[in-house]
C-alpha cells in the first residue's frame, strides 16, 4: 500500500515562516529568502530548531556554505511574502530587493519585519529522504506584538480567529 503523507499532512496545521540565507562573491551579497513550515522547536537548553529543506535546492546549499539563517514567522499581513517565497529563484531574488528586513546582527541573515524571529548557526545536518534536516543553535531571537500568525492548513493559507 502507498501511503499518502502529503494527503494526511495537510490536515496538521502549522505556522509559516520565511527562511533566509545568502551567498558572498565578487559581486556582493546575494540574499535569498524562502517560505518554510517545516519549522520544529528541538530543545530549549540549549536552544535548538530545525527545518527540513528539499535537497537540490539552491537555498539550501547556500546555507550549508554559509552554515547560518534567519527565520521570521509571520503574521496575518504578511501571507503574500509566503506565495512570492515558494516561488523560483529569479522571482525570490527581485523580491528579496525590496522586502521589508534588516540583517541579524548575529548572521548577517535578513530579518523579516515580522511578529518573531530566530537567528541561527548550523549545528549539524542530516539526509533523510528527499531532503536535509538542518539542526540550528539559536544565537539570538525575538518577539513583537503584531497580528494573528498564519495558519497553513489543508494547502491553503488561514488567519487564526480566535482562542477555543
Ligand atoms: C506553506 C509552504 C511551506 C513550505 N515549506 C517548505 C519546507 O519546509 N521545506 C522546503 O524545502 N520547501 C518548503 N516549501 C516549498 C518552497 O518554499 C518552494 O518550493 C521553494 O520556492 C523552492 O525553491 P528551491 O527550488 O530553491 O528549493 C514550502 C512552501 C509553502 C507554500
Amino acid at each position: 500500500m502507498e501511503v499518502d503523507l502529503r494527503g494526511t499532512m495537510r490536515n496538521f496545521a502549522t505556522g509559516v515562516c520565511i527562511a533566509t540565507t545568502y551567498a558572498d562573491d565578487n559581486s556582493g551579497r546575494r540574499h535569498d529568502a524562502l517560505t518554510v513550515n517545516s519549522l520544529t522547536s528541538v530543545s530549549l537548553g540549549p536552544p535548538l530548531v530545525s527545518i527540513s529543506l528539499r535537497q537540490g535546492s539552491t537555498f539550501l546549499a547556500d546555507l550549508l556554505t554559509t552554515k547560518v539563517w534567519a527565520l521570521s514567522i509571520l503574521d496575518a499581513g504578511t501571507h503574500d511574502l509566503a506565495r512570492v517565497f515558494a516561488q523560483s529563484r529569479d522571482v525570490r531574488a527581485e523580491a528579496v530587493r525590496t522586502l521589508s528586513a534588516r540583517p541579524g546582527e548575529h548572521t548577517g541573515a535578513l530579518i523579516v519585519d515580522a511578529p518573531a524571529w530566530l537567528e541561527c548557526e548550523l549545528r549539524d545536518q542530516f539526509d533523510a529522504g528527499d531532503h536535509t534536516v538542518l539542526i540550528g543553535s539559536v544565537v539570538a531571537a525575538g518577539q513583537q506584538h503584531r497580528r494573528p500568525p498564519i495558519v497553513f492548513l489543508h494547502g491553503r493559507f488561514h488567519a487564526l480567529k480566535g482562542e477555543l
